[in-house]
Parts: C-alpha cells; sequence; structure tokens
C-alpha cells in the first residue's frame, strides 16, 4: 500500500490571466488530498471517494461489464472527478511501464470540490504519485507536475495552465509562466483568510468564457495583460520578512477588480470580498476560476474569519497558512 497527499493552493494573483502566457502566483495551503493506492490481482480499478467534500461515491471500472455508476451526487462534479483520477491512474501506468495493472484507490480530501483551491491538482498529483510508486517506479517531481498538467489539460478539454498541479505538487509559492515555472524563495508570512460559498464554478466554462470575451474586445485584452502587469508588480513585493501586506491586500484588490470586469465574479464571491475588506483585511480577492466557491483575504486579525461567519452566502471561514511541502510521500 503507497500513500501519497499533495496541498490545495490560493491564487495569490493571476489565475485566468496565466491560461494566456501571464505570470500567475499560486501559493499551497495547508488543506490536502490523500491518496492511497493498492496493486490488485487483475486489471481493474476501483475507487473509493468517501470524502470528496460530494457525498462519497465507489465506482470500479475496467474489465468487463460496467455499468454507469447510480449516484445521487452532481453529475458535472462525478464526471471531472472520475476523468481525472481515471487520467491519474493512464498517467501512473504510463510512467511505471504497467498498462494494465490493477488498482485500489481510496481518495481522501479535505479540500472543497471545485471551488477554487485545487482539488483537481491535488488529486491528481497525489494520485499519479502514490499510484507510481505502488507500480515499482519512481518519479521526480518535475515530471510529476507536467503529468498531472496533462491530465487536467485533457479534463478540461484543452482549457488549463499548468499553475494549479505546478503548485500541488512543490508547494510554497510559486509562479508560472508559460514554460517558465518555479517557487519563489523566502517568502514572508502571509496570513490567508478563506472565505466559501459551499459552491463551485465550472473552470472550462469559465475559461472558455473569458476566451470568448478576449477573442471579441482588445478592451479584454487589454484586462488580462493588465492581470499580468500587476503581478509582475506584486511577486516582487513577496520577497523577504517585511512583507508589505497592505502593497499586497491594495494588488488583491485590482486583481480581484479585474477578474469581476472579465465576468467570472458572482454576488457571493463580491459579498465575502465586501465583508473581509470591511473588517480589516489588507484586501481580498475571489481564487481560482470563480463563478463560486472561494475567496481569499489577507488578514492577520481576527476580523474577516469573524465577519465572514457571519456573512449570509459564506458557508464556511478559514484560516490558511502557506504549506511548504507540496507533494508528500506519506508511505
Ligand atoms: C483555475 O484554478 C485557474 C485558471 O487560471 C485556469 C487554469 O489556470 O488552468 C482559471
Amino acid at each position: 500500500m503507497t500513500v501519497s497527499s499533495a496541498p490545495g493552493k490560493v491564487y495569490l494573483f493571476g489565475e485566468h490571466a496565466v491560461v494566456y502566457g501571464e505570470p500567475a502566483v499560486p501559493c499551497a495551503i495547508e488543506r490536502r488530498a490523500r491518496v492511497t493506492v493498492e496493486r490488485r490481482d487483475d486489471d481493474r480499478v476501483r475507487v473509493n471517494a468517501d470524502d470528496l467534500s460530494l457525498d462519497g461515491f465507489t465506482v470500479a471500472w475496467g474489465g468487463e461489464g460496467d455499468d454507469a455508476p447510480e449516484l445521487d451526487v452532481p453529475t458535472n462534479l462525478l464526471e471531472a472527478a472520475m476523468g481525472y483520477i481515471d487520467g491519474a491512474v493512464a498517467q501512473a501506468r504510463d510512467a511505471a511501464d504497467a498498462p494494465d495493472a490493477g488498482l485500489d484507490i481510496t481518495v481522501e480530501s479535505d479540500i472543497p470540490l471545485g471551488a477554487g483551491l485545487g482539488s483537481s491538482a491535488a488529486v491528481v498529483v497525489a494520485g499519479i504519485d502514490a499510484a507510481t510508486r505502488e507500480l515499482g517506479a519512481a518519479i521526480a517531481d518535475e515530471a510529476l507536475a507536467e503529468r498531472a498538467f496533462q491530465v487536467e489539460h485533457e479534463v478540461q478539454d484543452g482549457q488549463a495552465s499548468p499553475a494549479d498541479t505546478f503548485c500541488s505538487t512543490m508547494g510554497g509559492a510559486v509562479r508560472v509562466q508559460g514554460e517558465d515555472r518555479r517557487r519563489i524563495d523566502d517568502v514572508g508570512s502571509l496570513p490567508f483568510v478563506v472565505g466559501y460559498d459551499g459552491g463551485a464554478g465550472d473552470t472550462g466554462e469559465l475559461v472558455a468564457g473569458v476566451r470568448d470575451l478576449r477573442d471579441r474586445h482588445v478592451f479584454a485584452a487589454d484586462t488580462v495583460e493588465a492581470i499580468g502587469d500587476l503581478v509582475r508588480e506584486g511577486e516582487t513585493l513577496l520577497r523577504g520578512e517585511d512583507t508589505p501586506l497592505d502593497e499586497l491586500g491594495g494588488l488583491m484588490n485590482f486583481n480581484h477588480g479585474l477578474l469581476s470586469a472579465l465576468g467570472v465574479s458572482a454576488r457571493s464571491l463580491d459579498s465575502m470580498v465586501w465583508a473581509a475588506r470591511e473588517s480589516g483585511a489588507y484586501g481580498a480577492k475571489l481564487t481560482g476560476a470563480g463563478g463560486g466557491g472561494c475567496i481569499v483575504a489577507l488578514d492577520d486579525s481576527e476580523g474577516s474569519k469573524t465577519a465572514l461567519d457571519y456573512t449570509p452566502g459564506c458557508e464556511e471561514a478559514f484560516r490558511a497558512e502557506l504549506d511548504t511541502d507540496g507533494v508528500r510521500r506519506e508511505s
């Protein structure tokens, strides 16, 4: 039996724009997906996902006579979850040169699905890592990040950037711009607070919406470029012990405004952003694809968390520490 875990993430800056070659700075947070893999004697794959912030499901496939599973969970999320796990299995079989290997897979995650915290990337990274090692092969972090990106890219119909999977593999704060992907060292304290509306956005649809706007309007393309400019300014503030949280927060606010202009915010996200700002946060923005899900605020006081706890539409608020570990080989 082999176990790996990988962290979720928040975007300090740059989601959506990163899809078009602008830089982004995602930061891993201490919320993890853990995947346990055990080799089977046959060629089947059995997945048990009791805790994906869905109602939990068990699915077996491969081999003869598979029926579509009957499950009481939103179909789009289930299909996506199965697509990610299926993709991770294919990558691990390929990496270990074991095309017919059967696997029992258990997925546990405390990252809400589809909510902008990188749940799918974390499941895919941990899944490929655990399955590859269970099949007797080693996998380096760079290769793991690349394989995980291939899975996200495929499941999200070619709309995904490598930012989520790279961040989940490497941990800490990272900078991603096209092929240039690296960890940012010596990042000071980043007091994140996350607000979650209990919902999820459809990443593929949201990315396609931004692409369409950008293709049709020069000002939308300029907005995407402006996000890139803001990220370049923001990343220089990150290094060193005395992180200027007020300046970083100001850029987060600006970033949220630009994402709103691109049509990817939502009423629940705006309410949470304003609740955090009005209760003392240095700044707040949506994180991830948007449409619903999570916001991230920067606040070293208790103000934002308390305000979010009482904000209608906010289902859960929690403090999230930067996780300097990426993929963790647990056993
Ligand atoms: C989704 O977590 C982040 C997006 O930028 C898409 C991507 O980078 O793959 C919206």
